[in-house]
């Protein structure tokens, strides 16, 4: 379910412009598939932050590569870090990402973030967290250490389809929909990061740090 009316999701699509051939795969394939990737809008944005800082990017869930591959596209001298605990995933995200053109700036790591992150080597200006939701905690805790004073956090998939907020559906499963519950306010009183729950895709919180 959209977290926005019909006519607005379907203007917004309508105004999208054609995608590069890789690109337009992805998202053919990710729809036939069911594979959860991020709505154009975010992968848009990412990108617009990406490449306006040029930045040092960790993003934890790669899935095929999709949102990897907006910001990369964005980067000058900047790169990517991308963490996926499934092979098959990587294995798909590298094939997609190495006909893109785009491999030379992307780092695909393959295991479990929660062991994965502390191993990583930044500093990273963008942390983005799009992995499993009940985690997104875990990943933020143990990637602080490693961003830039400056450093943007992106979050994705904090409204839903709109079920924090109470939104019927039943799409994400309970727990899952606690845990962003909980996310949100703890993102929102945090000292430490200073940000907001947006209405873009799926909701994506953006945050930069307290310094
Ligand atoms: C929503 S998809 C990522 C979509 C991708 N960011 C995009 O928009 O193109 C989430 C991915 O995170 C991976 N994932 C979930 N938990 C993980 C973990 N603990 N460590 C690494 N990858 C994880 C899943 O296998 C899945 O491919």
């Amino acid at each position: 379910m959209a977290i926005l009316s019909e006519h607005v999701e379907s203007y917004l699509a309508d105004l999208r412009p054609p995608r590069a051939r890789v690109m337009a795969e992805m998202e053919e394939f990710a729809t036939r598939e069911g594979v959860p990737i991020v709505q154009w809008e975010t992968g848009r944005m990412l990108a617009a932050l990406a490449g306006s800082l040029d930045a040092r990017v960790l993003e934890v869930g790669t899935a095929i590569g999709y949102s990897a591959l907006h910001m990369a596209e964005a980067l000058r001298q900047g790169s990517i870090v991308t963490l996926e605990r499934d092979p098959g995933r990587v294995a798909q995200a590298t094939d997609y990402l190495r006909r893109a053109g785009v491999a030379d700036r992307v780092q695909i790591v393959d295991g479990d973030a929660k062991e994965t992150i502390p191993g990583v080597e930044g500093p990273f200006d963008l942390l983005f967290l799009d992995a499993t939701k009940g985690e997104y905690r875990d990943y933020l805790e143990l990637a602080e250490p490693k961003l830039t004073d400056r450093a943007l956090l992106v979050v994705d998939n904090l409204l839903m389809s709109g079920e924090v907020a109470g939104g019927e559906g039943g799409f994400w499963p309970a727990e899952t929909v606690e845990a962003g519950r909980a996310f949100n306010e703890a993102l929102l009183r945090s000292e430490h990061w200073r940000g907001a729950v947006l209405a873009v895709g799926d909701g994506v919180g953006l945050a930069s740090r307290v310094i």
